[in-house]
């Protein structure tokens, strides 16, 4: 990504739930402005906007990173998955699924980033225990305390997958 000092912008690519997007932005704009302001892309909320409380987790090259703590600037060339590229074909993503049928949110804000964080995890570990669910999913703070079925979504869809331990 090219940075300009006497304009203080940057351009480049980044490749977004598979689709490249050309940037050219303020070289302040955060990955999460980004995604939400300049690409459109609301899935991912903005809580503490300060690194704490995980709302904002998007996948960048496939780990759960905090978007309102990344530069756009450092995305060049690199692949950001959102809540909105889980979906596919009109049919919801398995985690997706079961946060539903353990009604793992209620007021719905973190759940966009408790997502990508658990489909992070999965990948990660396949077969996980209900303790390295709740450490994995720790950076993820959810006021409504949907906690119990977050972990039982979790390990439903590791279950599903013939992984459960
Ligand atoms: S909005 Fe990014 S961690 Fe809270
Ligand atoms: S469901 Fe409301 S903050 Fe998590």
């Amino acid at each position: 990504m090219a940075t300009s000092s006497t304009t203080d912008r940057t351009t480049g690519e980044v490749r977004v739930n598979g689709q490249v997007r050309h940037l050219d932005l303020d070289s302040r704009v955060t990955l999460l402005d980004m995604l939400r302001d300049h690409l459109g892309l609301t899935g991912t909320k903005k809580g503490c906007d300060q690194g704490a409380c995980g709302a904002c987790t998007v996948r960048l090259d496939g780990r759960p990173v905090v978007s309102c703590l990344v530069l756009a600037a450092q995305c060049d060339g690199r692949e950001v998955s959102t809540v909105e590229g889980l979906a596919s074909g009109g049919r919801l993503h398995p985690l997706q699924d079961a946060f539903v049928r353990h009604d793992g949110f209620q007021c719905g804000f973190c759940t966009p980033g408790q997502l990508m964080s658990a489909t992070a995890l999965l990948e990660e570990r396949p077969a996980p225990s209900a303790d390295e669910i709740r450490e994995a999913m720790s950076g993820n703070l959810c006021r409504c305390g949907a906690y119990p079925g977050i972990v039982a979504a979790i390990r439903d869809v590791a279950e599903r997958n013939g992984n459960a331990r």
